[in-house]
């Protein structure tokens, strides 16, 4: 027993004594970082944390400036909080910042890293993304993806007029839209509510979305990778159905590939792929056929619950201001006949609602925190050192909702993007929601013309107004968006045709 006691004492001693040396280690490496709040061992500061991270770092930024370090657990993080250092470090030094976090629930979701969104800035991955990006700007330029968002639109239109007149939560019809705009940008298929493989699809989403966008423990702590905790075997069954599901779509889509009749972006990139392998490009050989179907993983993961979330915060944000739905309807009308939906070659002759997708964009920025960088090498930020693999979150949120750019940020009001003759002033560098540098979002254009076609057929059909009798809506996002995501509070439209 003595023993027993002697040994359970030893291990306690060495285990506090291991501890207290890294905490002391940690101390005296925070030395040269960033400044930032006192931090104890094993949590770190993240007592300092309730779910939304884009607010508690506004807060911090007020003592500590526009660049200061955390300890989220075992993890060294720096925030960049204001326009001018999140450009410093994203675009100037755009190399050394353009890594990503290694976590248990990111390598997992990514089969070891082998996606864009998470994948280590490598010649592999550059490479990977350099097709992305070329697939995508093909797929947005040519009239596929205008075919594929009309498609999907009238199928919704339909269920819109049947439900004329009354309150309704317009959640799962947005969020069929946008599945139907993004697996037929993927794949070329567009499902009806009741088909069991959208139900299914719908659910593994959304299931991931409250799984995923919290991580897991081991996200903090790496060395408890091995439990197997229930989030992390919830997780693999949902992916193990994800993985098989992308599988049969990518062998479906290589054994029936025409170069001369290419239907998506998934087409697309296959014959960029063949493109670079016929030219001899070196890097090419070590894509292998695990990155390519992450790399059509990719296209719906990142787009589906951006999007949504999107056009959730598009129809709350013109319910909430009808003189901006009054100036869209009037602006579209005077370009676009009622016999036809908006198509892309409208766009320049609709200042307004390129304006209002600006400020859509801003105030409802999804991303508030980007997804979290890393750094590539030791580095310096503002004469402050941070070493290799440090955790790098933009705060985005900081720079759209600053009064010192905006004015007034809390109002939305789509003419602080137009001059004196209504025409859009040129992108200001603040209006970042898709971020900046090296790892922005590759899915902008193709974005902005599913957001464009979607809001200009929308509001060419419909009047979408607020439940009479409730007061306000509460334009906040909601907490239930976690630290990753800025959502709206789930609310109620009534719509009526537009005379
Ligand atoms: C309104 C819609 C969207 C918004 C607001 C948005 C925003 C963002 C943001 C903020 C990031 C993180 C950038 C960073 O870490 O610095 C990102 C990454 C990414 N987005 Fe989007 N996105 C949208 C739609 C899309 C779409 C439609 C696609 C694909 C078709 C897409 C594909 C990606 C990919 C692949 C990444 C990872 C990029 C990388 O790691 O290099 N996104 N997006």
């Amino acid at each position: 027993m003595a023993s027993w006691t002697a040994w359970l004492m030893t291990v306690l001693v060495g285990l506090t004594t291991l501890v207290l040396v890294s905490w002391v280690l940690d101390i005296i490496k925070r030395w040269r970082m960033p400044p930032g709040p006192f931090f104890w061992p094993i949590i770190g500061n993240l007592f300092l944390f309730g779910g939304q991270f884009y607010l508690t770092f506004l807060e911090l930024g007020k003592k500590y400036g526009d660049v200061f370090s955390l300890k989220l657990g075992m993890r060294d993080v720096v925030v960049l909080n204001s326009l001018e250092v999140i450009r410093e470090a994203l675009v100037k030094k755009g190399n050394d910042f353009a890594g990503r976090t290694h976590t248990a629930t990111g390598d997992l979701l990514s089969e070891g890293r082998k996606n864009i969104a998470q994948g280590d800035y490598t010649p592999t991955w550059k490479l990977q993304r350099k097709l992305f990006t070329g697939a995508i700007r093909a797929y947005a330029s040519g009239h596929a993806l205008e075919d594929h968002v009309q498609g999907a639109l009238n199928d919704v239109i339909a269920e819109f007029s049947s439900m004329e007149g009354r309150p309704v939560d317009v959640e799962d019809h947005i969020f069929k839209l946008v599945c139907n705009v993004s697996c037929s940008a993927s794949f070329g298929y567009r499902y009806q509510m009741e088909d069991p493989d959208f139900q299914n699809l719908m659910k593994i989403s959304r299931d991931f979305f409250e799984v995923g966008s919290q991580g897991t423990l081991a996200d903090l702590y790496p060395s408890l990778s091995f439990l197997p905790t229930p989030t992390k075997t919830t997780l693999t069954n949902m992916f193990a159905e994800f993985v098989d599901y992308f599988k049969r779509q990518l062998d479906q889509h290589m054994q029936t590939f025409d170069p001369d009749n290419l239907r998506d972006i998934t087409d697309h990139f296959i014959k960029l792929q063949k493109e670079a392998e016929e030219e001899g490009d070196e890097d090419i050989k070590s894509l292998t056929d695990t990155h390519i179907r992450q790399t059509v993983a990719d296209i719906l993961a990142a787009a589906l619950d951006t999007m949504m979330q999107a056009m959730r915060w598009s129809v709350l944000l013109l319910a909430a201001h009808p003189e901006v739905q009054e100036k869209l309807a009037a602006e579209l009308d005077s370009v676009v006949d009622r016999d036809r939906q908006p198509v892309l070659a409208d766009r320049a002759s609709l200042p307004y609602m390129d304006a209002t997708i600006n400020e859509i964009l801003r105030f409802g920025i999804v991303a508030p925190t980007a997804i979290p960088h890393a750094t590539t090498v030791d580095t310096t930020l503002r004469g402050y050192e941070i070493p290799a693999g440090t955790w790098i979150m933009p705060n985005l949120w900081n720079v759209v909702r600053d009064p010192e750019i905006w004015g007034d940020p809390d109002s939305f009001r789509p003419e602080r993007f137009l001059d004196d003759d209504g025409k859009v002033l040129s992108k200001p560098s603040a209006l970042m929601p898709f971020s900046a540098g090296r790892r922005a979002c590759p899915g902008e254009p193709m974005a902005r013309a599913d957001v464009f076609l979607l809001l200009g057929g929308l509001v060419q059909k419909f009047k979408f107004r607020l439940p009479e009798g409730e007061g306000p809506p509460d334009l906040t996002p909601d907490p239930k968006g976690g630290g990753l995501f800025s959502i709206a509070f789930p609310y109620k439209v009534v719509m009526t045709h537009r005379k």
